[in-house]
């Protein structure tokens, strides 16, 4: 990932009071054009899901400044311990002398409570967090995507599920909210390198995912989303139990060749990135 130019993190409010900050980068390779989204409930108590990457640190701060204050930020919440989830947690503890990190149980006891400057402060699943006039609403998500420790978050009163990987599109991500296909771009990115730990539960999660009936899907990489989340939840559900079969018995194919395993050129360039 090229961080050398500086790259300019834009800012568009996708849901009445919340925020998406995206950064383009390059990653180069057969990925070329990849983008890392942030995103700012802003209220009393203003929480950012995600931190970015840490070499990103410099331009999304400059970005978050230009809506709030930085040192008022809250919560730094994330979803699953990743460069991209929480590279930059402690750069935004130090930036924010309040803030807490705001994680999963299994977050918090696995990595955060030695990763982290300050102590996380771990939600149930299912317990909610007031930030003042509006909450957010955390969900466990063990291995969807990816992740032992992974959750996702809806701010209730727009009903924006802040749904991390989900959906991950790749290029620059320069369409803030569209009301557009976004499965098809995110199936056509996940094909050679198919980020899902495709776990047996994978769909009974997406299912309770769509049963708070979203209406807007804020995709930490690319578009941000607009319509009927739960049928495009359900969607996926059925996408990825169409291609699980491959993924569990089908023979394997050697890296670099057709198949659900990533080419070996693609995976390298992407553990760099820290993307996804
Ligand atoms: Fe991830
Ligand atoms: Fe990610």
């Amino acid at each position: 990932m090229s961080t050398a130019a500086h790259p300019r993190t834009r800012v568009d409010e996708i849901a009445a009071g919340i925020y998406r900050l995206n950064t383009p980068v390059e990653i180069g390779g057969p990925v070329g054009h990849f983008n890392f989204n942030q995103y700012l409930v802003a209220d009393d108590a203003p929480l950012l899901f995600h931190t970015g990457p840490r070499r990103l640190f410099p331009s999304v701060r400059e970005a978050l400044a230009r809506v709030i204050p930085v040192e008022r930020l809250r919560y730094v919440a994330f979803s699953h311990t990743e460069a991209d989830e929480c590279g930059a947690l402690n750069d935004w503890l130090a930036a924010a002398p309040r803030a807490e990190p705001v994680c999963g149980q299994v977050a918090a006891i696995v990595s955060i409570g030695d990763l982290a400057d300050r102590p996380p402060r771990p939600l149930a699943d299912g317990e909610s967090l007031t930030l003042g006039t509006r909450s957010v609403r955390w969900y466990d998500t063990p291995h969807v995507p990816h992740g032992w420790d992974a959750g996702l978050m809806l701010e209730t009163t727009t009903a924006t599920l802040l749904c991390g990987d989900l959906f991950t599109q790749g290029g620059k991500g320069d369409v803030p909210l569209t009301q557009g296909d976004i499965l098809g771009p995110s199936e056509a990115f996940r094909a050679p390198l198919d980020y899902f730990a495709h776990a047996p539960h994978t769909a009974q999660v997406l299912e309770r995912l769509a049963q708070a009936r979203p209406a807007t899907l804020a995709c930490m990489h690319g578009s941000a989303w607009q319509g009927d989340g739960a049928a495009l939840l359900r969607a996926l559900a059925l996408r990825l139990a169409a291609t699980a079969p491959e993924a569990h018995h089908a023979p394997q194919p050697k890296a670099g060749t057709s198949g659900t395993a990533a080419p070996a050129p693609v995976a390298g360039a992407l553990t760099g990135a820290a993307a996804a």
